[in-house]
């Protein structure tokens, strides 16, 4: 087991936590540095605490004591085992939330161009040059290419070409975990938290997910029960054992050995 050096520059770094449910101690002195491009996989017996990890670094728990400490520029985002999309829209106008700078300026467009509709004189001539003025900044945020993500990214996950329309509570709960996903990978955080995401995929769908993550920008921290997928994307092996987190340089199989 090689400890990495401690003064490399983390986007993310926990730092002696403590954390008691009741009698169970789940962490105890535990760290972990997180570099901003590494592929962490993070492995443990049922009912260890990873998925508490997790829940620690979004904010959703906090530790008894100890800190997390993140670079005050960096996301993050976690597909939780129990992830939820957005029910009563359709698939498009849930990937559009991920780009909320995106939504805000079509909102933009779509009021003024209302308003545009029932204006004269002035009102109108400052209406449309607001109009022209919020297609540009649209245009700046490359909805084009937001459009190709979207369709790139669901594509990927197996969804057909008719789904940018349809409801979303049209989908079971499988494919809308699969939604939920789309989503977070959409948005792109710097630290990307994925508790089990294999578990609603199929083989097709896990295979594109390997390369999605091989050539992501950011940090990926992911919980596997998965082999084969930990040896696929990651190049380090975090274990979770009586509180403690201990780190393995290499993959799955490199780490069973
Ligand atoms: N909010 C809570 N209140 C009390 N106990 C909790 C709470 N959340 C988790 N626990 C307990 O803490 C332990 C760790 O739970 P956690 O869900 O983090 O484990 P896990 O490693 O993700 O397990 P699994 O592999 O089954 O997903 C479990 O014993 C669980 O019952
Ligand atoms: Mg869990």
């Amino acid at each position: 087991m090689e400890p990495r050096s401690l003064n490399f520059d983390a986007v993310l770094s926990i730092d002696n936590i403590y954390k008691q449910y009741g009698a169970q101690i789940v962490y105890e002195n535990a760290s972990l540095f997180i570099g901003p491009g590494d592929r962490i996989g993070l492995v443990g017996a049922n009912g260890t605490g990873k998925t508490t990890l997790f829940r620690m670094i979004t904010g959703e728990e906090t530790p008894d004591s100890g800190k997390i400490r993140f670079d005050p520029h960096v996301s993050s985002g976690m597909l939780s085992q129990e992830s939820q999309c957005s029910l009563g829209i359709t698939v498009r106008e849930e990937m559009q939330s991920a780009f909320p700078e995106a939504d805000e300026a079509q909102n933009k467009i779509e009021n003024l161009a209302a308003k545009l509709e029932f204006a004269g004189g002035h009102e109108a001539k400052e209406a449309l040059r607001q109009l022209s003025q919020a297609q540009i900044d649209l245009e700046m945020q490359g909805t084009d290419t937001m459009e190709q993500r979207i369709g790139r990214v669901l594509h990927g996950l197996g969804f057909p070409t008719d789904a940018l329309d349809r409801l979303t509570d049209t989908f079971s709960g499988g494919w809308q975990m699969r939604i939920a996903m789309a989503k977070l990978l959409l948005r792109e955080p710097d630290v990307l938290l994925l508790d089990e995401p294999t578990n609603h995929l199929d083989a097709r769908a896990v295979k594109w997910l390997q390369g999605y993550i091989a050539e992501y920008p950011g940090a990926v921290f992911v919980i596997s029960h998965e082999p084969k997928f930990l040896d696929e994307i990651c190049y380090t092996i975090v274990e979770l054992e009586g509180g403690k987190l201990s780190e393995y340089t290499g993959n799955f199989s490199q780490y069973q050995h």
